[in-house]
């Protein structure tokens, strides 16, 4: 008899093309990602066009190393779960229509997967959960405190009204001339660097869980263009230390006043700016003097984008009795609360 739930997950919602094999929810049996990044950078930014055609190259092969890798074959697959969005209209139906393929031919049920439901199930593959549970998302697309108080049911309590928080690392870093994507390098410069520039913290209404960082990204480009006018230098990594000490201060800040306000038991870190060594500590002094709120963060391979993080988000949606249709399609603004 086999009573292991053995999932299939399939990314491509950006410049990552992913799949991973995951037993039960929560171990990882392959994880295989073929990053883009060479490909994007010489342009300063991910090129959809391009992304959906090394897509296109990839998904095959990803998807039969990771089977290899996890010494399964199609027949051991009782679910493919796949990003139906958001991301990249072009580059999501490459993943959909490779699922939807296998599905097809091998019989297999399909899930559909919002990709930050996937991004906040990363946590699980390192930690079972446990409700009401809050989650700081932080990626290059989205930033947003998620609130769940049963698996599978996802509350947006706070989101960004401009940037993201990954955005905005991204083009202060563009304005840096550092290479793409500038999160890690921005990351590693501002613990080489002192905060002593003064840049704007945007708090909202005292209430708001909202975000906001354009106001911050325009503060950092008019502080290093006046300075450049009156010929004078900023040193970079001050400039990132104190850029990155206002992103981190409002992230932080947030997170804890809400963990407390909806009590909840954990607090998750995901998205790609998770893999942030600034944030990281941040968050883990913080919650280090809060008892009863325990802090969980993924290690960096599982913040970015990749597979595994699907296959469990996955898992539980199909436990839940999720099944998609053929007709399941890409959607690049699909609603976290109601997909
Ligand atoms: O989640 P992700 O891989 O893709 C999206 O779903 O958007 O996030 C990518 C973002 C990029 O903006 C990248 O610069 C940022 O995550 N990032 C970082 C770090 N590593 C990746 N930002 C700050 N510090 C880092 N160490
Ligand atoms: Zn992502």
């Amino acid at each position: 008899m086999k009573n292991d739930l053995i999932v299939l997950g399939i990314e491509t919602s950006c410049d990552e093309t992913a799949a991973a094999v995951i037993r039960n929810g929560t171990e990882i049996l392959s994880n295989i990602v073929a990053s883009q990044i060479e490909s994007h950078k010489r342009f300063g930014g991910v090129v959809p066009e391009l992304a959906s055609r090394h897509h296109v190259e990839q998904i095959t092969l990803v998807i039969e190393e990771a089977l290899n890798k996890a010494e399964v074959t199609y027949q051991d697959i009782d679910v493919i779960a796949v990003t139906e969005g958001p991301g990249l209209v072009g580059a999501l139906l490459v993943g959909v229509n490779a699922a939807k393929a296998l599905a097809f031919a091998r019989n297999i049920p399909l899930v559909g997967v919002h990709h930050i439901a996937g991004h906040i199930y990363a946590n699980r593959l390192i930690k079972e959960m446990a409700f009401p549970l809050l989650s700081l998302v932080v990626s290059g697309g989205h930033t947003e405190l998620v609130l769940m108080k049963e698996h599978g049911n996802f509350e947006v309590i706070g989101e960004t009204r401009d940037d993201a928080a990954g955005e905005a690392y991204d083009k202060v870093a563009r304005t840096l001339n550092l290479p793409y994507p500038g999160g890690p390098h921005i990351d590693r410069l501002a613990h080489e660097g002192v905060p002593n520039i003064d840049l704007p913290r945007a708090w909202l209404e005292d209430d708001s869980y909202d975000f906001s960082f354009s106001g911050l990204k325009s503060a950092v480009i008019n502080t290093l263009h006046n300075a450049e006018q009156k010929g004078l230098s900023i040193d970079p990594k001050n400039m990132a230390a104190s850029f990155q000490a206002s992103v981190i201060d409002v992230l932080v800040t947030k997170a804890v006043k809400a963990a407390k306000e909806f009590k909840v038991k954990q607090v998750l870190l995901s998205g790609g700016v998770a893999a942030n060594k600034g944030l990281r500590a941040a968050l883990e002094k913080e919650f280090a003097s809060i008892n009863n709120i325990e802090l969980i963060v993924p290690p960096l391979n599982l913040c970015t984008d990749n597979a595994a993080m699907i296959g469990a988000a996955g898992s539980i949606l199909f436990e839940k009795g999720k099944r998609s249709k053929y007709s399941l399609n890409a959607n690049p603004s699909l609603d976290i609360e109601t997909f």
